[in-house]
């Protein structure tokens, strides 16, 4: 329905009949701040996607719109910036640069852009645009790629491009995610797998509704602390390529040597990872209290180690804390504001968001956004407009 809706109003402003292109932002369960350090990531895509409606143009423009915002925008393809300029377009641009750059050059194409997963909310609507327009823009010029390589051209837009150095998860989880399952990634090998999440529970997404500005170079900061520690950790593990190589016996022992701050980042990394991996287990069990409570542990770690919770989060969290059918919760995303997702029992699901927007709105003032979900589909064509 919302494709054949966005291929109507692609009708009326171009004229001619687009293919569609979905794809979702992400909640991440478990597993923060180690994808960029070769670790495990346990993500699920959600119901709030993007899509892109493209048709050819006989021309070499991009000519590119949003629902959102009301400017056209067009770009000359023979002559592409190579830098992204801080607009919203940047995302659809920065993909055409990308492939160009693999060999497989976009050809000219309208394209207009509905997006509906909330920006700023670490939810990832980035990834969302970078692989719905991916989609579209390959399936003008007859590009074939395989998801998880379409998931590294997205990230690589976004690095390159954009200038942001994230790691390979958003983008990955938004191709390749599965309606009610987690799926854990290996984020050095890209090997994957799905793993059911219990009938019996519901995500429950809750937005802070604040993003503090500093949280782009923060993020890069924390990357450059853990490198600093992989670059410290060789001396004693010469083999080390990146904290996934790294076990907390191993950390434990130099916790002397090794600079305090740098110390807490690797100990959030190396400790997140094992998470990740005893968490797939209990997920796989159906233990979602035992897998509640190594989300609780993470939230601890990134507030207390790795330093990139803030007092909204972490009121949010506490709240959480307090509330029945609670199973498990943290921030989710690169932190900073943005998102907590919570594990509740489905029976208790609305009432726990309705006490949570609630209590939170008492405490900060500010009414959060508060959505039930379950794990959903990752990117695809809605080839009929039918979806
Ligand atoms: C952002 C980045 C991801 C990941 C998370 C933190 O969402 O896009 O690659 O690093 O932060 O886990």
């Amino acid at each position: 329905m919302k494709s054949a809706e966005l291929a109507q109003h692609f009708e009326n402003l171009f004229g001619s009949q687009p293919r569609v292109f979905c794809a979702p932002g992400r909640v991440n369960l478990l597993g923060e701040h180690t994808d960029y350090n070769d670790g495990f990531v346990m993500p699920c895509a959600i119901g709030f996607s993007t899509r892109v409606a493209i048709s050819p143009r006989p021309d070499r423009k991009l000519v590119i719109r949003s629902e959102e915002f009301s400017e056209q925008l067009e770009f000359d393809l023979d002559h592409l910036p190579s830098r992204g300029k801080g607009g919203w377009s940047d995302y659809v641009l920065g993909i055409a640069v990308m492939l160009q750059e693999i060999g497989h050059p976009a050809l000219g194409a309208s394209l207009l852009v509905r997006g509906e997963v909330p920006i700023g909310a670490g939810l990832s609507s980035s990834a969302a645009i970078e692989v719905a327009s991916a989609l579209a823009l390959m399936s003008l010029n007859g590009t074939r790629l395989p998801l998880p390589e379409v998931a590294q051209l997205c990230q690589r837009a976004e690095n390159v491009f954009i200038g942001a150095r994230v790691g390979i998860m958003d983008q990955f989880v938004s191709c390749l995610g599965k309606a009610g399952h987690a799926l854990l990634l290996d984020c050095r090998s890209l090997e994957f797998k799905l793993i059911p999440i219990p009938e019996n529970v519901r995500l429950v997404i809750c937005n802070t509704m604040v993003k503090h500005d500093h949280a782009s170079g923060a993020y890069n900061r924390r990357r450059e602390e853990c490198d600093e520690g992989v670059r410290i950790l060789t001396r004693w593990y010469p083999d080390a390529r990146a904290l996934r190589d790294i076990s907390l016996e191993q950390l434990e022992q130099h916790t002397a040597e090794i600079p305090a701050t740098i110390y807490k980042r690797c100990l959030h990394v190396v400790s997140e990872n094992q998470r990740v991996l005893e968490g797939a287990k209990y997920l796989v069990q159906g233990d979602v209290s035992r897998f509640g409570s190594l989300m609780r542990e993470s939230h601890r770690s990134l507030r207390d180690l790795f330093e990139v919770s803030c007092r909204e989060l972490d009121i949010m969290v506490e709240i959480a804390e307090s509330l029945d059918g609670y199973c498990g919760g943290r921030m989710t995303g690169g932190g900073f504001g943005g998102c907590t997702v919570n594990l509740v029992n489905v029976a208790d699901a609305s009432r726990f968001a309705g006490q949570l927007s609630e209590r939170y709105q008492a405490a900060i003032g500010i009414k959060p956004d508060v959505y039930v979900c379950s794990a959903a589909n990752g990117a695809s064509a809605d080839l009929n407009g039918a979806a």
